[in-house]
């Protein structure tokens, strides 16, 4: 099975990713995951820690000549600031962070034992994962792309069906949107957050494009393709709420306003109306463009703080505040692409499997034959 795992404090030596189930002679470099790393560190609003970093992936083990063992693969991403034994403690946690609950939950008065590994900087790692199981579906044709639609109440309904045009508009715009239009009403936006000594939060949609039908399954509920990506999105730190397809919007509507009709098109290929379900039905994809959104709440820590308790002296408090990012609503869409790309790779291992890169190939290229009975 396909999965991974990372390790590492924000500002301790490094984070740590390992990769188990990429078939072996998979090509592999780290150039696509260092290109996501740094849209990670991109976008507006980010603070000044994104500056002291510039993160670079480096392989360690797994992969030899360009391609890939069949044996685990390790990543390694360097921090910048390895200063762990140095920092303060934190004993005024952060309202919105993991401090308070982890404190309690270790029964430490220091959450800064717990902020180390419940800060963002871990899903660099997350990236660099995500871009070798992007890269891998490349292979298929699959290509699974996030770009935010939504930045502290400012929405865009641009979509774009077209991939390379897709990247082509998102990576020009300084939120990562598909409507560079509305960056400077965003920044706009942002500014006049930041300089309130405040934080913004905001939506962002991951699309899968030609993904296969058949991902995921009906048959057991942890082989659902929609909960396995509810999960990875849910995961990724400041996601609150997710999506697939209409999402919410199909609670308020009637079954004929929702579903979508299949249809016998001209030539024979069966097509839908429409794509509210968000290309999956029954917990497998169905042809249909996946499309999943995220909401992101506003990053938690304030520069005019809130309200906190001191865990050492019991007296009420502000907030620890360090810098900080405003809004990272676009960074967050880097993250949410690649862990709906993994939990994506994931489901295809598992249904064409194969010890080698070509074993996969050729089954992947006979479930191809297979689908053309239904005109695909
Ligand atoms: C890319 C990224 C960067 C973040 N940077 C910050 C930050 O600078 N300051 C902050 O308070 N929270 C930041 N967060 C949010 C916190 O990590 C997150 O809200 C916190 O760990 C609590 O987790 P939860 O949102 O899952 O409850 C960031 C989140 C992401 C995705």
């Amino acid at each position: 099975m396909l999965r991974y795992a990372t390790a590492g404090e924000s500002h301790g030596k490094c984070l740590i990713a390992l990769i188990e189930g990429i078939p072996y002679g998979t090509p592999a470099s780290v150039e696509a995951a260092n290109a996501e790393l740094q849209r990670r560190q991109g976008g507006y609003g980010r603070g000044a820690r994104m500056k002291l970093e510039k993160d670079e992936a480096e392989i360690l083990t797994g992969v030899r000549k360009g391609h890939t063992l069949g044996s685990p693969v390790t990543l390694q991403i360097a921090n910048r600031v390895q200063n762990t034994e140095e920092l303060n403690p934190i004993t005024r946690p952060r309202p919105g962070h993991a401090d308070l609950a982890g404190a309690m939950k270790f029964g430490t008065q220091d959450a800064r034992d717990v902020a180390e590994r419940s800060s963002a900087r871990e899903t660099a790692a997350r990236v660099a994962c995500g871009a070798f199981a992007n890269a891998f579906l490349g292979h298929f044709g699959v290509k699974v792309l996030g770009y935010v639609v939504e930045v502290g109440g400012i929405a865009s309904d641009v979509r774009i069906d077209d991939p390379s045009a897709l990247v082509r508009v998102r990576d020009e715009s300084l939120f990562y949107t598909l409507d560079p239009t509305l960056d400077e009403r965003i920044r706009a936006r942002v500014d006049e957050v930041k300089a309130a000594g405040d934080t913004l939060g905001g939506v962002f949609e991951v699309r899968v494009f030609a993904a296969p039908p058949g991902l995921g399954s009906h048959a057991g509920w942890e082989h659902k393709l929609d909960g396995a990506l509810a999960r990875a999105l849910m995961s990724v730190q400041t996601v609150k709420a997710v999506e697939v397809g209409l999402g919410f919007e199909a609670s308020r509507r009637q079954g004929s306003q929702m579903h979508d009709e299949i249809l016998l098109a001209g030539d024979g290929k069966l097509a839908r109306s429409r794509n509210n379900a968000g290309g999956i039905e029954g917990g497998m994809t169905n042809g249909q463009p996946v499309v999943t959104r995220a909401a992101c709440k506003p990053i938690s820590t304030l520069r005019k703080p809130m309200q906190t308790v001191d865990l050492a002296s019991k007296e009420q408090a502000q907030a620890l505040y360090e810098r900080s990012d405003v809004c990272v609503v676009p960074a967050a869409s880097v993250i949410g692409q690649a862990v709906v790309a993994f939990e994506i790779a994931r489901a295809f291992l598992e249904k064409f499997g194969g010890d080698t890169f070509d074993e996969t190939r050729q089954r992947f290229d006979a479930y191809r034959r297979q689908l053309e009975q239904f005109g695909r």
